[in-house]
Parts: structure tokens; sequence; C-alpha cells
């Protein structure tokens, strides 16, 4: 199984034993060898999962992939599990009516989800933990494991039995909806939260110059596709105050979420199939 857990710190973006710790849990830079002897200690591995969509006026589009990666690379670092590349692309069809944004439909994502998986399965992986920075993407996500499990089962797949499928949603993690409830009360609202920007300004200062006072946002309501969400929340926020984020609340939320994720990851591993 995974090494164990190396004790907590606050990541240090700068430090190069970090780096070198990252670099070694990315599975782009591993060879298949490499991933071969991996998986005889270890069945698991964490899968970014994102999406590339508006985020109010102020915050970048790939603000839910780079937050997703940057909490499973510190989950992976802290844990020793190999991390996926990222899938940056979610289910945003909502989004539409604002540029930049690229959405997979339903199928669509359920479909790449599912042969992720299965590709994975397929090399003898176990425990496939998808750490999510979209709210959009749960649905689909859950929908996907299931067709996943039914495919590895009438493929006869060796370890279909042993097969699991974890979703875990960064921003739903206990400590980061605390640390948002304590930092911005109401004001975090339910997109284009200061919780997810301070994690962005955090990885990359230059998001910092993009940051200003925004009017009064719409509340957050229902969604009945693009028009209709760009209609009833015309600057794309439902609710939120970004301008509240700040680049060292965002070390914070990395710190809680990947603290919170790697605890249940190592359960998860652990459980017995
Ligand atoms: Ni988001």
């Amino acid at each position: 199984m995974a090494t164990p857990l190396p004790p907590a710190t606050l990541p240090d973006l700068d430090s190069t034993s970090r780096a070198a710790e990252i670099e070694a849990i990315r599975l782009q830079l591993r060879s298949w060898p490499e991933v071969e002897t991996y998986l005889e200690g270890c069945k698991g591995v964490i899968v970014p999962l994102g999406s590339t969509e508006q985020h109010g006026p102020t915050g970048a589009i790939g603000t839910d992939a780079l937050t997703a990666e940057a909490v499973a690379l510190e989950v992976g670092r802290r844990s020793g599990v190999l991390v996926t590349p990222t899938q940056a692309f979610g289910m945003a069809e909502h989004h539409l009516g604002f540029a930049g944004t690229i959405s997979l439909q339903p199928a669509t994502l359920l479909a790449v989800i599912h042969d992720v998986v299965l590709s994975l399965a397929g090399h003898g992986f176990e425990r496939i933990f998808f750490i999510n920075g979209h709210g959009g993407n749960i649905a689909t996500t859950k929908a996907a494991f299931a067709q996943a499990y039914a495919t590895a089962a009438s493929r006869g797949l060796p370890q279909a039995g042993r097969l699991r499928c974890r979703l875990a949603n960064w921003f739903m993690a206990a400590p980061a909806m605390a640390l948002a409830r304590e930092l911005y009360g109401d004001r975090e609202g339910h997109h284009a939260t200061p919780s997810e920007i301070a994690l962005t300004l955090h990885l990359e200062p230059s998001l910092l110059a993009k940051q200003r006072a925004l009017p009064e946002p719409a509340a957050a309501g229902p969604i009945h596709g693009p028009a209709d969400f760009r209609r009833r929340h015309p600057d794309g926020r439902m609710g939120s105050d970004p301008y509240l984020a700040q680049p060292d609340h965002g070390a914070r939320f990395l710190d809680g979420a990947a603290t919170a994720l790697t605890a249940d990851l190592q359960r998860f591993l652990a459980e017995e199939s």
C-alpha cells in the first residue's frame, strides 16, 4: 500500500525538496516499468478532475482545473500515491453563455471518466481517487463509476471485484468549508467563490492583477441552461464576493483540503475489497 504519511505542514511552493516530491508522483514523468514496479506496492492512483469555465469577471477560466490539480499533487506528495494528468474539461454546459468556457456534455464526460477508469483498472489499479474542483461534475462522475464497474465485470477483468472509485470534492472537505465560513461568511456564495479564487491567487500570483471590488452579486438560484444562467447571473457570479480572496488564504485552503483528502485517501486505500 502507500508509503506512510509525513507530518502535515504548510506547503512551501519554493522548496526544491517539495518540487522533487511532486515530480516523483506525477504519472506523466514515470516510465511504464516504473509504473509496473509502483503497482507491486500500491494499487492506488489519484485523478484530478476540473473544468474550464468562466469564474466571474475577475476569476480565471481555469480555476477548477488549477485548484483540483494543486490539491491532487499535494495529496500525492503527502501520500506517495501517483497522480495522473488533470482532466481539465468538465461538464460546464450552463456556463457556455460566457466566453472561454469549454464544456463536455454529460454523456461525453461520462465516457471519458469511464475510459480513464477502465484503462487504469486494466493495468491493475484498484483504488481510483478522483479529486474534483467543480460541482457540475459530481452527478456525471458518479454515473461513470457505475458504468465502469459494470464494464469491468462484463469484460471479466481479474480485479473487477476489487475495483473501487471514489469522488472527493476538495471544496467540500470539512476544513475548507469551515475556513470559507470563517473568512467569508455568506459572501462565499456558490460560484466564483472567494475560497477557490484565493487558491488560484496562491498558485498564480499574476491573477492578483485582476482583483477588484465588484457590485453586489446576483443571488444563487436555479439554473436552466446557458442563456438562463447569463440572464440570472449577468457577470457569472452566484452570490459570491471574490474580491475578499487573498493569496495567503489560498495556502490555508490548500493545506486544509490536502490534509482532509489525504486522510480520506488513506482510508480508501486501506478498505477491504
Ligand atoms: Ni469553480
